[in-house]
């Protein structure tokens, strides 16, 4: 009889590592985006409060997505804790200065996972993560939009308004 434990889960171990990982950093990019939200309701900037409420679920769903994958793979998905969120952010630039960081450090982060993937010939994970992959084409788009209305509006004056205005109007066309 060969060993039981692989008849439980089919996940590598270090593939399982590397997604509760993961789902780590998307609990606290939700978390993150959540604080971003509030700072920026607290400015008078609705919009972008939105944008941040919004992103805040999607990371959530991320999270989720990534969860029941490890659980449906035999593998034992853990609830992330979630430290160190800041609640003050410097400015509204900075905010998504920050955000297109995020978004840059989870592209890198998956980019990495499917080097793993790819090393210890788990296909079926890779294919999994390329909605992922794919998701952060996105992600990292619009916040590069976003910081281009900074430099073309400029944040004197009624700027910021201005610019907080058209955040709902930064879409990515697939
Ligand atoms: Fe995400
Ligand atoms: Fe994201």
């Amino acid at each position: 009889m060969k060993d039981l434990l692989s008849l439980k889960t089919s996940l590598h171990e270090e593939i399982e590592q590397i997604l509760n990982e993961q789902i780590k950093h998307e609990a606290h990019a939700s978390a993150l985006y959540l604080a971003m939200s509030s700072w920026c309701n607290d400015q008078g900037l609705d919009f972008s409060a939105d944008f941040f409420a919004r992103q805040s679920d999607e990371e959530r769903t991320h999270m989720l997505k990534l969860f029941k994958y490890v659980n449906d793979r035999g593998g034992k998905a853990l609830s992330p804790e979630v430290t160190n969120v800041p609640n003050d952010f410097e400015s509204f630039r900075g905010i998504y200065e920050q955000t297109l960081q995020q978004e840059m450090f989870v592209t890198n982060q998956f980019n990495q996972i499917a080097d793993k993937c790819i090393r210890l010939k788990d296909y079926v994970t890779f294919q999994f993560i390329q909605w992922f992959l794919q998701e952060q084409v996105e992600e990292e788009y619009v916040a590069r939009r976003i910081l281009e209305m900074f430099d073309v509006i400029g944040e004197e004056g009624t700027g910021k308004w201005e610019i907080d205005k058209h955040i709902p109007k930064v879409a990515f066309d697939e």
